[in-house]
């Protein structure tokens, strides 16, 4: 008896916590301190491993609960558990959590290792003596300017320590970007910081640990400024959007060996001058200009006398906040592997994937030389321009980076202050040009963390999968934005509306689109309506429609459904709850429940293939949104505890359905417009509540696919529900044949035609290799790949039926429809969520994971339920296997946590 009991002991030990997250980020540097949510994640070998308790503890040292003690709390809850609020944090200090946890069986885990957040500095008082300090000449906006007035400004200023420095803090922020460093060497891994917000409102501040920067006596710290959104271009071109004055502020907090603490700050004791930064535009590119370096100039000895002091601009401090989302990042390095000479002195060197971010070049050149970097997506593909640069595409942005030698030298130069979306980088101006291996491509974005991935048997679904993932990371540059590499990058509510679920199944979104929420709440009109692009500069693209304010519903939606962390409803559920009054006003003001309103030029199923009008196909779609945000708002008040308000809102969405069948099914079945994107929608959002009715236009949207040929023709706001919809009626049939076509239109012909991100329209390339509409043709916008989700859900065969995965449908589609294997994983908040299948020798091979604390359904083809196996036993009689029920060709499992092989002769 002792021995097992002990053996019991041991195996419920087994497990560990990690994964350990504050606000969806891993040990958050600086971050604000009002909405501190934490969540943590079990690993363990045994099966059905569940949570029945847990406590938290929070300090300001490792191992103490100084600061808050949970208790223990009897509860399966892992994910979103809230610091209360009446707790109150201080600024610039680091605290400690830890959780330890109690299995099914009462048996209690060791705590974890400890994991922290650090607040960074919090409100004005917080930066108190601190000053926004520029450069005495404004230097012109680049590009507005000619290159001989004056450069972008650089500013120093000199720190002492008497004693010795234990610890310190950099807190910075600039209108425009800053790249920073101190006694010359650069501080932070981050890129086109702090990232754009409206200005106006909100400039975000980031927090550097610069201890092992610092010595004991004198320190020069040093500022490069560019114009970055602040000021340089933004949109559709425009300039000078939050200000025309580049500025920067500072703080840095040290604690001595002795424990003393001392502050120092930007003021009027810094100084500035011009740098080797002619000119610097995200759209537009970057002219360095070596012979204007100031060696040394960041050197605690560099003689600074004949620089001017700063000029202290008087603005409020209440506009900083701590950034709280993942910086931008070089994420990886690309190499380039081609060079060719489609011209004579014109060197174009290929990468071999569209990304977003820089190039870095070794260059070798004379004193005074000038070189150009150009940038492309593509390359024309005939006539006499064939194998250079296609730039019209990219509008008025320039992409173009200049480099010029200060000597006889050779330099690695790679642009601070741009950012653009190529594949093709053409070099100019050099005598010899780089070798192949001389040029690479570094990789920006925002650097979420990725926690999905899909394998697929099928060569071009499989690139379909990695294209959707490179449109995600050149996209999810600091704001979810439209194209890398145009004249436009902006946060157009509506691209982000459809592609958000797909987002979140390849990276964890939670802290990237909790702060662009806080955009969005920025950018609230007062009558509750959100713009179409968000940031909203200038009051540009402010009025906008179904499909795009809706992400204000739709992107915190689908955050909580794959994460299950509530954190990012809860900030915004008032103003969530504001935007959908909105939305029921404009649909009841006429008092019936029918959208026939809310529509504009941005709005409706944009690009769409079916040529017709699309403002009448619009109110068939609005009225679709409507049922969905009010589905969507049931869902997430009942998350809120706003039980009554659920039922109010869940109770209509019934009505809305009816509402929807009377205007817009007809008797035989067809809907108004009769468009794919009509039928998938009505389909896929479920809005015919009666099975027959359902069924018979299930039909007559099969009918329609049939005149199309079996090719889509959806637009931005119809193509993500497409194959759910034939899911939806039980024709994957059907899905996996329009998913596999590789002529026009299809995202196979994409890939056919070369692509590696995903295309804006259907044809951006014909099939001729013509490009396709120059005024708006770019080659990575991620709306169509949408799919993703439904490429996750049925060939990965993961599916969250409960948020964040707290209950899973395990179910690939291993029948005979294109693929023979997949391999599928998702690190949810909770674990390791994977399924991976092949079918060989007559036998089908399904092995699993289920995270701890979960439970999922799987769904097996099978010809009897005995014919199931796991491991070497009966599959329903497994261990962790609690049920399983066996119908149409199918076995079902409801299991527990834990890994699982099953195997099932076909
Ligand atoms: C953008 C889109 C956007 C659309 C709205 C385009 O110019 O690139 O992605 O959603 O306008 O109309």
């Amino acid at each position: 008896m002792l021995a097992l009991a002990s053996f019991t002991a041991v195996s419920a030990w087994a497990f560990s916590i990690g994964q350990m997250t504050t606000n969806g980020r891993t040990n958050p540097l600086g971050i604000a301190a009002d909405d501190i949510s934490f969540s943590w994640a079990i690993t363990a070998d045994a099966r059905g491993v569940e949570q029945s308790a847990y406590q938290l503890r929070v300090g300001t040292k490792e191992g103490e609960d100084d600061v808050w003690n949970s208790g223990t709390v009897t509860s399966d809850r892992q994910v979103d558990v809230e610091l209360p609020a009446t707790i109150r944090l201080l600024p610039a200090t680091r605290y400690f959590w830890q959780v330890r946890n109690w299995d099914g069986k009462g048996m209690a885990s060791e705590w974890s290792k400890p994991s922290w957040f650090e607040t960074g500095l919090l409100s004005a008082a917080d930066w108190r003596g601190a000053k926004w300090i520029a450069h005495s000449v404004p230097a012109a906006t680049s590009g507005e300017k000619a290159e001989a007035h004056s450069s972008l400004p650089l500013l120093r200023g000199v720190v002492l320590f008497t004693k010795e420095v234990k610890r310190a803090r950099l807190y910075v922020s600039a209108k425009g970007l800053y790249q920073l460093s101190i006694n010359d060497r650069k501080i932070g891994d981050q890129y086109l910081a702090p990232g754009w917000t409206d200005y106006r409102k909100r400039i975000q501040a980031q927090t550097y640990d610069v201890t092992p920067f610092l010595q004991t006596g004198k320190n020069s710290i040093g500022a490069e400024l560019g114009d970055g959104w602040f000021r340089g271009k933004v949109g559709i071109g425009w300039r000078n959007v939050y200000g025309n004055s580049l500025a920067m502020i500072a703080k840095l907090r040290v604690t001595y060996v002795d424990g003393s603490t001392q502050d120092f700050a930007t003021d009027a004791s810094w100084r500035s001058a011009e740098g080797p930064f002619v000119q610097a535009d995200l759209q537009d590119g970057e002219s360095y200009d070596a012979r204007l370096e100031q060696p040394g100039w960041n050197r605690a000895d560099f003689d600074d006398s004949h620089w001017s002091p700063v000029v202290v601009q008087q603005d409020d401090l209440g506009t900083l906040v701590p950034q709280p989302d993942e910086p931008v990042r070089a994420t990886e390095v690309l190499k380039a592997r081609t060079r060719t000479m489609p011209a004579p002195g014109e060197y174009v060197y290929d990468l071999g994937q569209n990304m977003v971010g820089i190039a870095r070049v070794r260059l070798t050149g004379k004193a005074g030389q000038r070189i150009q970097l150009r940038y492309a997506e593509e390359l024309y593909r005939q006539g006499d321009q064939r194998g250079r640069l296609y730039t019209d595409n990219l509008r008025t942005a320039k992409a173009t980076d200049t480099y010029t030698f200060a000597g006889d030298e050779t330099v690695v130069y790679q642009p601070t202050f741009t950012q653009h979306g190529f594949r093709y980088v053409e070099i100019t101006g050099l005598d010899t040009p780089p070798e192949t291996a001389d040029v690479q491509g570094v990789v920006l974005g925002s650097d979420l963390p990725q926690i999905g991935d899909l394998t697929l048997s099928n060569p071009m679904l499989d690139q379909l999968v990695r294209n959707i993932h490179w449109g995600q990371r050149g996209n999810f540059l600091s704001i979810p934005t439209d194209t890398p590499a145009r004249d436009e990058r902006m946060g157009w509510t509506g691209d982000i509306n459809v592609f958000a679920p797909t987002a979140s199944r390849y990276a964890d979104t939670r802290a990237f689109l909790t702060k662009w929420m806080d955009d969005m709440r920025d950018a609230q009109h007062a009558d509750g309506n959100i713009p179409a692009v968000v940031p909203q500069p200038r009051g540009e693209f402010d009025q906008t429609g179904v499909g795009w304010s809706d992400a204000f519903i739709t992107v915190p939606y689908a955050v909580w459904r794959s994460t299950g962390d509530a954190r990012i409803v809860r900030r915004n559920w008032n103003a969530m709850s504001r935007f959908y009054a909105f939305v029921y006003d404009s649909a009841t003001h006429d008092g019936n429940l029918l959208e026939e309103g809310r529509s504009s030029w941005f709005s409706g199923d944009w690009l769409n293939l079916e040529g017709v009008d699309r403002l009448a196909e619009h109110r068939v779609i609005a009225t679709a949104y409507f049922a969905e945000d009010t589905r969507m708002m049931a869902e997430m008040a009942l998350a809120m505890g706003e039980v009554r308000q659920a039922t109010i809102w869940a109770t209509l969405v019934p009505k809305i359905h009816s509402a929807f069948v009377a205007a817009y099914r007809n008797p035989d079945g067809t809907i108004y417009m009769g468009t794919q994107t009509v039928y998938a929608m009505t389909l896929a959002m479920g809005l015919i509540d009666d099975p027959v009715q359902r069924e018979q236009t299930a039909a007559k949207f099969v009918e329609k696919l049939a005149v199309d040929h079996y090719h889509l023709k959806t637009g931005f706001l119809g193509t993500p529900w497409l194959l759910p919809a034939l899911t939806s009626i039980g024709r994957n049939d059907l899905a996996m044949r329009i998913l596999l076509n590789e002529d026009y239109p299809s995202w196979g012909f994409e890939i056919r035609m070369g692509a590696t991100t995903m295309w804006e329209r259907w044809n951006s390339i014909r099939a001729n290799g013509e490009f396709g509409p120059v005024d708006m043709n770019s080659f990575n916008h991620y709306a169509y790949g949408a799919v993703g989700d439904w490429m996750f859900e049925h060939l990965g065969g993961l599916q969250a039926l409960a948020p964040g995965y707290k209950h899973s449908r395990i179910a690939p589609l291993t029948e005979p429809g294109g693929l023979s294997w997949s391999r599928c994983s998702q690190r949810t908040p909770y674990g390791l969520l994977t399924s991976d299948w092949k079918r060989t020798n007559g036998e089908l091979k399904l092995s699993i994971n289920v995270p701890a604390n979960t439970t999922a359904e799987v769904v097996i083809p099978a010809k009897s339920a005995e014919a199931v196996r796991e491991e070497d036993v009966l599959a329903s009689t497994a261990v962790g296997v609690k049920e399983s029920t066996f119908k149409d060709g199918h076995l079902t499992l409801f299991v527990g946590s834990g890994h699982y092989e099953f195997t099932s002769p076909y």
